[in-house]
């Protein structure tokens, strides 16, 4: 996945993103433990919102690495965080960090993109404390996340069917299944636990504000930016997009707020 070029649109909806994932946020940290004092490692972390709750519990005595693969998300970050907190640029997969070993790590939603992920995950633990607990977020089946399917569906209806799902290509379901996260991390040295959680998403706003979230990021945006630059992008196709999305989270309004039904692995995997 091209991070740079995803993450102007990313930023432009940062506020919006964080709010829709804060439920996911606040189970990961509440499963990552972090103490005091400690070094933590946080993989992948856009705009730093994930940075700010670690620097947080470890309070000004510990420390938060950031390792983020885009350099404008990694700029968007380092202007939001206290001065314990570390933002490097280069791919965590890989990334010769200059430490005695993290106590910790925790992503959200940050490793699922990695190209061999037995090799990174392998790599995160060779830089870990022997002991060391990796927590992370990532989500769970397709069919249980409509905050993907709905858009998918909505943007096929428009553009025709987009390419078949890849459950072995880095993606943000790459990980979607308990079964090969287990593999994964086994075959990487850590030992695992998986609490797999059923919540809602928070986005504020109404069903027209979600839908322009949606229209700026995930997968009906990525439909109507590749028809872009296609050149077969017209207005009508944005307006059934818009049309569409608002129709979609209208059905998920609870109590006057949407709140999407998802389903997230939360990973504790010890090194
Ligand atoms: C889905 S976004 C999540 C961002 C942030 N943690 C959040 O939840 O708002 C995935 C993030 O991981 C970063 N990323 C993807 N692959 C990476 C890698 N191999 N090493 C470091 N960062 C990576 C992307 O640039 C992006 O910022």
């Amino acid at each position: 996945m091209d991070w740079n070029a995803m993450a102007a649109p990313w930023l432009r909806v940062e506020a919006e993103t964080d709010a829709a994932h804060a439920p996911v946020r606040k189970a990961l940290m509440a499963k990552a433990a972090l103490r005091v004092g400690q070094s933590v490692l946080d993989i992948g972390p856009g705009a730093g919102v994930s940075l700010l709750d670690a620097a947080d519990a470890v309070g000004p005595t510990g420390h938060v690495t950031g390792i983020e693969i885009a350099p404008p998300f990694a700029a968007r970050a380092k202007s939001r965080v206290p001065a314990n907190v570390e933002v490097c640029i280069g791919n965590a997969a890989d990334y010769p960090f200059d430490s005695s070993g993290f106590d910790a790590a925790i992503s959200l939603f940050g490793v699922m993109f990695f190209a061999d992920p037995v090799a990174a995950f392998e790599h995160i633990r060779s830089v870990c404390k022997p002991g060391a607990a990796l927590t992370f977020a990532c989500w769970g089946p397709p069919e249980d996340n409509p905050w993907f399917g709905m858009p998918s569906r909505v943007a096929a209806e428009v553009f025709g069917p987009g390419p078949a799902f890849d459950p072995d290509a880095p993606g943000p379901m790459a990980l979607g299944n308990k079964d090969k996260i287990n593999r994964i991390l086994s075959a990487a040295g850590w030992v695992v636990d998986i609490d797999t959680k059923a919540l809602h998403l928070t986005p504020n706003g109404s069903p027209d504000d979600v839908g322009a979230l949606q229209m700026t990021i995930g997968a009906a945006a990525m439909r109507m930016r590749i028809a872009k630059e296609a050149g077969t992008l017209d207005e009508s196709h944005r307006d059934a997009v818009r049309t569409g999305l608002i129709a979609g989270f209208s059905e998920m309004v609870e109590g006057g707020d949407v709140r999407v039904p998802a389903v997230v692995h939360v990973v504790r995997a010890v090194a």
